[in-house]
């Protein structure tokens, strides 16, 4: 096992995983009090790389082996991958999450409950799809959906009641939860969930992703008007601070020696993120003391490595929308001086703008839309800088 996880892993080892004591204490109050039949629900938010998957993959391992915990990940879901997320993939994905977490811990009884009611209920059964034995229901068939929807929200309560003795309650983790903002009727969904999640006394539900506390998801989840009026305990996850991150890396076992202007400039590049601060400690020389200066060099040359995802992103971007990014370069713009810039109608940009939105490439800050993370910025300018031109798609 290297020490400084990869930043594909998010299943960190007792080493790797640095501090976060404080979110560890607060969720682990919170959510114990699902013991005692009044369970939280949480949001856990915070920007990309800040740790939010690792934090709640951590939470896991420590009440796995008193709660079922049903972790549940929206971006690695098929429907995801191949972009058809509807209602009924979403409850399918919780379903299947909830029989490999039971399997998992170990109770026994729940393929037969299932299955006689499956059966008793008549349900149009894909019999290709079985799952670990336990037959699934199409879910994406408008017949099957409604019942079926009630049947899987109704089952952590359930297996709850059926498992008492054995288990303290359940925990249901949804991650990327961002991502149903594609479904058409977000709002009436949160509202359907809502409507289980508030009576089931021994289920907490943690929904954990990577919005900014402007998003309008944000609103619809738990604004005034929201489905869950206030009721959900938000929680930021933050970047390291200076101090943290000083300290993380001296505890990395690699011999990384800063001095003291070497230092800020290392947390000026990375501003705490450990995404960000992991790559950068990997390809940082060892036993030598870096300055300021080294560091602004290493920054540069390590460019491409800090924004590997957004080099995979930019190649998927239309020109348009490539075209967009840049303009924004220079400073945030408001939607008409983007449209002057690129010679085009305000109108047309709204597919653009909001695709770029959903990737969490923009954001839009008092009326102006800019670019979400520096980093790209910094890879956009240096790849000009040593170029001549941006690396805009051959068209
Ligand atoms: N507490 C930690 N200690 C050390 N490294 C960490 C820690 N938390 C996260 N990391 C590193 O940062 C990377 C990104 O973390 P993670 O995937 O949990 O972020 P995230 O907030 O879920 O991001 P996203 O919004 O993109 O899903 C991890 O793969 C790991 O390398
Ligand atoms: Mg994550």
């Amino acid at each position: 096992m290297d020490e400084i996880a990869s930043i594909t892993d998010t299943n960190l080892t007792e080493t790797q995983f640095y501090n976060r004591a404080d979110e560890i204490n607060m969720l682990s109050s919170l959510l114990g009090t699902t013991e005692f039949n009044s369970s939280p629900t949480i949001l856990l938010t915070g920007i990309r790389g800040v740790g939010k998957t690792a934090l709640i993959k951590k939470i896991k391992h420590k009440f796995d082996k008193e709660y079922l915990v049903v972790d549940i990940d929206l971006s690695r879901s098929n429907a995801y991958q191949q972009k058809k997320l509807s209602r009924g993939s979403i409850i399918k994905i919780i379903y299947d999450a909830i029989i490999k977490a039971s399997k998992e811990f170990g109770l026994r009884t729940l393929d037969k409950k299932i299955e006689k009611y499956f059966k008793t209920n008549k349900f149009k059964i894909d019999k290709i799809l079985s799952y670990e034995h336990i037959p699934v229901p199409v879910f994406e068939s408008e017949e099957n959906y409604a019942r079926l929807a009630d049947f899987v929200m109704e089952l952590p309560q359930k297996i709850y009641e059926d498992n008492s003795d054995k288990l303290k309650g359940v925990f249901i983790f949804i991650d990327e939860i961002q991502l149903i903002k594609d479904l058409d009727n977000v709002d009436k969904f949160l509202w359907y969930m809502r409507s289980f999640i508030q009576n089931q006394k021994n289920v907490a539900y943690l929904f954990c992703g990577s919005m900014s506390l402007k998003d309008s998801l944000i609103n619809d989840l738990n604004g005034k008007e929201g489905a869950f009026g206030g009721r959900m305990l938000t929680i930021e996850i933050h970047p390291f601070s200076k101090q943290t991150t000083r300290e993380y890396i001296e505890s990395i076992p690699r011999n990384i020696l800063l001095d003291d202007g070497g230092f800020e400039r290392f947390y000026k590049c990375t501003r705490g993120i450990p995404y960000y601060i992991n790559i950068f400690a990997k390809i940082l020389p060892e036993n030598i003391t870096l300055t300021e200066n080294n560091i602004i060099e290493l920054f540069k040359d390590s460019i491409d490595y800090l924004a590997v995802h957004f080099i995979f992103m930019w190649s998927k971007l239309t020109f348009q929308e490539q075209k967009i990014i840049i303009s924004l370069l220079g400073n945030p713009k408001r939607r008409i001086e983007i449209a002057n810039t690129l010679e085009v109608t305000s109108g047309s940009l709204n597919r653009p703008l909001n695709r770029l939105l959903d990737f969490d490439l923009i954001e839009y800050v008092n009326d102006k839309y800019q670019i979400t993370d520096p980093i790209l910025t910094y890879w956009l300018q240096n790849s000009h800088e040593k170029n001549g031109i941006y690396p805009f798609r051959s068209i």
